[in-house]
């Protein structure tokens, strides 16, 4: 829904004290995004016409978010969020002359839904209320505003946790920090905001109180999923909000037919894509674009960034794929590491210890023993022993390495890039291959075994005797 008079400001500036990082925790990825990432994707499911009030991190801010579509306001200090309101309806006011409506969260809040959002738009504008705030009940002791109704229910005020005394700290409804205002009635409201004396803060949330003294409407929506309000003000929620968006997204694809064997330490970042019936084992790690189609196995504690698994591929346990690309019925690992630029083939098989960088692999062909194959083109049905390297850099640059079809490569092989095996080539075990093998041809380069009748025997009585 796009409601062409809604504008939103997302307040990023204050000073993230709790969250003892050097950066400010709008920077902090939470599952693969970072949270101001976040919550410009939830704005944007709302309006257009955006606000971002920043601070000291402004730079790295606007870097981050990297949009024109972005209005941004400087708040000179932190002095609190209604400080950072004001600054940003300066631009409101400068760039967007057709607002009616505000919408405002913190940029530390981004778990809502969107169709929690739409909902709370859709109630606001079906009410006379001045201002609309989002609240939840909080199930266990927290930092968060509590909200104060009356005897009849209705919201009088919200007192920040610095400020409650300890019957007030046992209210359980908190302010989840959204907020849709008119926006008429903010303009005048924000001017009459008073410091307050214990922090020295301007409090947005006295806002509340203004508003209900002088009888305007303030509507007060609860959720009943708290996870919805999570503010990120320290490492540990951090964590916690990434275990809540994990959650949701294992529960999407279990809900799509993807068999999750352990959905507690199964990471899964939203741009992900999973087909029916593929299993993931404990401890798997998908990250990016990576797309996995239907009948693949990920067995526990795989990581994959950025890459495509075709159908009926199983990856084996403890293998790091990234940004790669992988065929029908192929078959990796256990521990294999598949790096950018890898293209394996229908049926291909790569085994353990074995790193693959810029190769492709034609269908059907095998690495599967402790091996590196870089900058590589192999062909089909080849076999690639174990222990076989390719020598692709030489210092300063990178040389490839050709490989036609049906090629075998004995175990324990340098192949010295650039070189070039023709179709159905043999490499005898243990060879430095530097010149190119033509078609059929068996390359054979070591010295001559000798072998020394009884020199064994000798050898140890001579050890013996000293
Ligand atoms: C705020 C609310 C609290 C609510 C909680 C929900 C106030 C006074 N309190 O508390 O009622 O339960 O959010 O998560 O609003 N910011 C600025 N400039 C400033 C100060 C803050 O831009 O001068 C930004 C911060 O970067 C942050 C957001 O405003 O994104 C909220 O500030 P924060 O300090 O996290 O407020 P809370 O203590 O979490
Ligand atoms: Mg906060």
């Amino acid at each position: 829904m796009k409601a062409l008079n809604i504008t939103s400001i997302v307040l990023a500036a204050g000073a993230s004290t709790r969250m003892k990082s050097s950066k400010s925790k709008l920077l902090h990825e939470v599952l693969g995004k970072s949270l101001i990432q976040r919550s410009f994707d939830l704005i944007s499911s709302l309006s257009h016409q955006n606000v971002f009030v920043v601070g000291k991190d402004s730079k790295a801010i606007r870097d981050e978010l990297g949009s024109d579509a972005i209005v941004f306001a400087e708040q000179a200090s932190p002095l609190g969020t209604a400080d950072a309101v004001r600054v940003g309806l300066e631009a409101v006011e400068k760039s967007f002359q057709d607002t009616k409506e505000v919408f405002i969260c913190g940029g530390d809040s981004a778990l809502l839904r969107a169709e929690s959002l739409k909902a709370f738009v859709q109630k606001h504008q079906q009410s006379s209320a001045v201002m609309s705030l989002i609240s939840c009940d909080w199930p266990k002791a927290s930092a968060y505003g509590r909200i104060k109704r009356d005897s009849s229910g209705r919201v009088e005020k919200i007192v920040e946790y610095k400020n409650a005394s300890a019957q007030e700290e046992m209210i359980s409804e908190i302010n989840a920090g959204f907020y849709l205002f008119r926006l008429d009635k903010l303009k005048e409201a924000i001017t009459q905001i008073r410091r307050n004396e214990k922090t020295g803060e301007f409090y947005l949330t006295d806002l509340v109180e203004y508003f209900s003294q002088r009888g305007d409407l303030v509507l007060c929506e609860k959720l009943s999923d708290y996870t919805e309000c999570l503010g990120i003000n320290t490492m540990q929620e951090l964590a916690e909000a990434q275990r809540v968006l994990n959650r949701r997204n294992c529960e999407h694809w279990m809900s799509q037919g993807v068999a999750i064997q352990d959905p507690e330490t199964t990471w899964i970042e939203d741009s992900v894509r999973l087909a029916s019936d593929v299993r993931i084992g404990p401890g798997v790690v998908l990250r990016g674009q990576t797309v996995i189609e239907s009948g693949s196995e990920i067995e526990a504690y795989c990581i994959l960034i950025d890459s495509v698994v075709a159908q009926e591929v199983c990856v084996r346990s403890f293998s790091h794929v990234d940004s790669a690309i992988i065929d029908r019925s192929a078959q990796v690992g256990p521990f294999a590491r598949i790096r950018p630029g890898t293209k394996l083939g229908e049926g291909v098989r790569i085994g353990n210890f074995v790193e693959t960088k810029n190769s492709q692999f034609g269908a059907h062909s095998k690495a599967n023993h402790l091996s590196y194959v870089g900058d590589s083109v192999i062909g089909d049905f080849s076999n690639i022993g174990a222990g076989t390297i390719t020598c692709n850099y030489d210092g300063f640059a990178k040389h490839q390495t050709k490989l036609g079809k049906n090629v075998f490569i004995g175990s324990n092989t340098s192949l010295v890039a650039p070189v070039e095996l023709g179709d159905g080539a043999i490499v005898a075990a243990g060879s430095v291959i530097t010149k190119n093998v033509s078609a059929d041809a068996m390359a054979v380069e070591r010295s001559e075994q000798r072998n020394i009748e009884k020199a064994a025997e000798k050898f140890r009585s001579r050890r013996k005797k000293n």
